[in-house]
């Protein structure tokens, strides 16, 4: 078992980093940490009030501060980013001289759309159905970036493709 290996989930709003995320530290007893969460308890704002006050160039910047702070002084080993955070070269650099396992979550537009709107939490990104699909289609070739991609299928639970990411990323055998 790769015990010591540190890995970030990347992937559109709405596909489910955070609970794979949580599912993959409690199969491999691990610790966690969800970009996002962290950069709300330290500002102590939600991200859609940070976006909506400051504006999206202040956030990423805020954004950069956080990841840099996770990656180098905080020891947890599953990073769930935000969905435009690995989109930014600089913390793709980042993420690349810490030396993590990048993952990218891959599901359809349609998949995330149904979540995003699900879901209780704000994303003042997620303006209208067509100016999200279009950030969707942007981003396919940076998320493509990643060094492991995993094919989210409705069909799939979050348990399944966090026990998928364990086997193949961290060579643990279930059986
Ligand atoms: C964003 C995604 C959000 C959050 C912010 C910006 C984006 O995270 O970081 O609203 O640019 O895609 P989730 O991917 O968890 O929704």
């Amino acid at each position: 078992m790769e015990t010591e290996k540190r890995i970030v989930l990347t992937g559109f709003m709405g596909v489910g980093k955070s609970t794979v995320a949580r599912f993959l530290a409690s199969l491999l007893d691990s610790t966690r940490i969800d970009l996002d969460t962290f950069i709300e308890l330290n500002e102590k704002q939600t991200i859609a009030e940070i976006i909506k006050s400051r504006g999206e160039a202040r956030f990423r910047q805020i954004e950069t501060e956080n990841l840099r702070r996770i990656l180098t002084a905080n020891e947890a080993r599953i990073i769930a980013l935000g969905g435009g955070a690995w989109t930014i070269k600089e913390n793709r650099g980042l993420i690349r001289e810490q030396q993590l396992t990048t993952v990218w979550l891959e599901s359809t537009f349609d998949h995330c759309w149904r979540n995003i709107r699900m879901s209780k939490r704000e994303r003042p990104l997620a303006i209208n159905k067509e100016l999200t699909q279009k950030l969707f289609d942007e981003r396919a070739k940076l998320y493509c970036l990643a060094d492991w991609h995993f094919i989210i299928k409705p069909d799939l639970t979050s348990f399944e493709v966090a026990k998928k990411i364990a086997e193949e990323v961290f060579s643990i055998d279930f059986d």
